[in-house]
């Protein structure tokens, strides 16, 4: 891990960002119902999962950066779990849906998070991933300025998010819309 986490750093801007709006389009996927178990994983300060802990769903929200964590420790309800999400601290089948929205590109092993959340998720229960469309342009600049930040980035196409899943027990779909991608998983 390296000493300097641009996510301690930027914790403390996050909040001044407004709060992430739930696309139609996450919400369509994500399906969710009153007391659904929610794992918002690379959650940061729950700025998502606030919004979806309005519908009655239980929240947790998954990150390894400690500032962002504190903030959604703050916000009450989040169940902020300290967390690499290549190593998830929860027993198999302990959620109802998965989500990881614009942290897929900053985990280490892409591979291993994408098994955890499976292994995280109950048969029949759906997994999304919401990411930059690196097939656009736009996206493209943006990974390259992270690059300059010296952020560790690796921003997948929609069709290698889904190969990380390849082999396992279910149904993948791919939406796109504007500069955003996502993945479902819906496990058997
Ligand atoms: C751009 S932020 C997005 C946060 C949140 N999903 C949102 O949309 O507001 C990416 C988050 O992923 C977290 N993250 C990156 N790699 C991670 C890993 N391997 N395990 C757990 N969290 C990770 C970072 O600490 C950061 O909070």
């Amino acid at each position: 891990m390296p000493s300097f986490d641009h996510f301690d750093f930027a914790a403390r801007f996050y909040e001044n960002i407004p709060p992430a709006p739930l696309s139609a389009v996450l919400s369509d996927l994500l399906d969710i119902y009153p007391g659904a178990r929610i794992l918002d994983a690379g959650g940061g300060t729950g700025r998502l999962a606030q919004v979806l802990a309005q519908s009655g769903a239980r929240l947790t929200v998954a990150d390894f950066s400690h500032g962002m964590l504190r903030i959604a420790l703050r916000k009450g309800g989040l169940g902020p779990t300290r967390a690499a999400v290549e190593r998830l601290p929860f027993s198999d089948a302990s959620f109802d849906r998965v989500l990881m929205v614009d942290a897929l590109h900053h985990v280490y092993d892409q591979g291993q998070a994408a098994h955890e959340m499976f292994r995280v998720l109950r048969p029949g229960g759906r997994l999304v991933i919401e990411e930059p469309d690196i097939d656009t342009f736009t996206v493209k600049l943006l990974a390259l300025a992270e690059k300059l930040l010296f952020m560790r980035s690796h921003l997948l196409s929609g069709e290698r998010m889904a190969a990380l899943f390849a082999g396992l027990p279910a149904a993948l779909s791919l939406r796109r819309e504007g500069h955003t991608v996502w993945l479902l998983v819906e496990k058997n």
